[in-house]
């Protein structure tokens, strides 16, 4: 079957611990590497590089040691991971990406700021979710600007669906946030309902489904393009409440 004739029903039944076979929330496009980020994907990738293949994760063996651990989903060119990571050198954090080009950029700025709190998959997050990390074991999952997938007949390829973000719940510890941010409103609309609907999770927000920007969140590329543009940002913090 093709991705076009599956339908969001279709999607929809699909179990959590089963990726979505076929949809893609990505397109793989080729794009010119520099020499700094082929120097990433071939001299940093043997130690910070993870692949699906390597299998089920134990965290602590991983970082060598017992720490707070964040996953950043669609990280792009690394930006705001890098900031992160640098910040807190006391937290461990596994980026996933399928872009080439970012995935290099971002190896290449970890080893040239040494950090080692900093692990990243050049693969769908929703087979590393699934194959890799084990329950229980995150205390954040960030999703900062995910591609909208504006169009209707493309809105199966938006990477927030139901059996996404439960998923995402049986990774988290109990108390552990998932944060999601966008810039496209219809986007940050069909999260909150996906979200008012998913078992197992509290909005820590108050007052409607969003929170305030934190400030603790990076600014990165995607939302200063959107800002340049007149969009604004929806933030929405969930905690896994069981
Ligand atoms: C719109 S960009 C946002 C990048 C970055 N978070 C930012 O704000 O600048 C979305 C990114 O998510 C990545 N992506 C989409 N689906 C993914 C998936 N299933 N697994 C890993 N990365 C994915 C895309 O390759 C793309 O780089």
């Amino acid at each position: 079957m093709s991705d076009e004739r599956l339908t969001d029903d279709a999607l929809m039944t699909d179990t959590a611990e089963r990726p979505r076979r076929g949809v893609k929330s990505y397109v793989l496009r080729a794009g010119r590497m520099t020499a700094a980020q082929n120097r990433g994907l071939e001299e940093v990738w043997p130690r910070l590089g993870l692949s699906v293949e390597d299998g089920l994760q134990d965290l602590d063996v991983l970082f060598g040691r017992r720490a707070p651990r964040v996953v950043e989903i669609g990280f792009g060119m690394g930006g705001s991971l890098i900031e992160q990571a640098e910040a807190h050198p006391d937290t461990d954090f596994i980026g996933i990406e399928v872009h080439a080009p970012g995935v290099g950029k971002l190896l290449d700025e970890a080893d040239k700021r040494g950090l080692t709190n900093l692990r990243v998959y050049r693969d769908d997050a929703l087979a590393v979710l699934t194959h890799c990390l084990p329950e229980a074991s995150l205390d954040g999952l960030q999703l900062f600007f995910p591609d909208p997938w504006p169009k209707k007949k493309h809105h199966k390829r938006r990477i927030v669906q139901p059996a996404f973000v439960e998923l995402v719940r049986t990774r988290l510890k109990p108390g552990g946030q998932l944060h999601m941010a966008t810039d496209w409103q219809a986007y940050a609309e069909h999260m909150a309902e996906i979200m008012a609907d998913a078992p197992g999770y509290r909005n820590t927000a108050t007052d409607g489904p969003y929170v305030a920007r934190p400030e603790f969140r990076p600014l990165t590329k995607f939302e200063r393009r959107g800002a340049q543009l007149g969009h604004g940002v929806w933030d929405l913090i969930f905690v896994r409440a069981d």
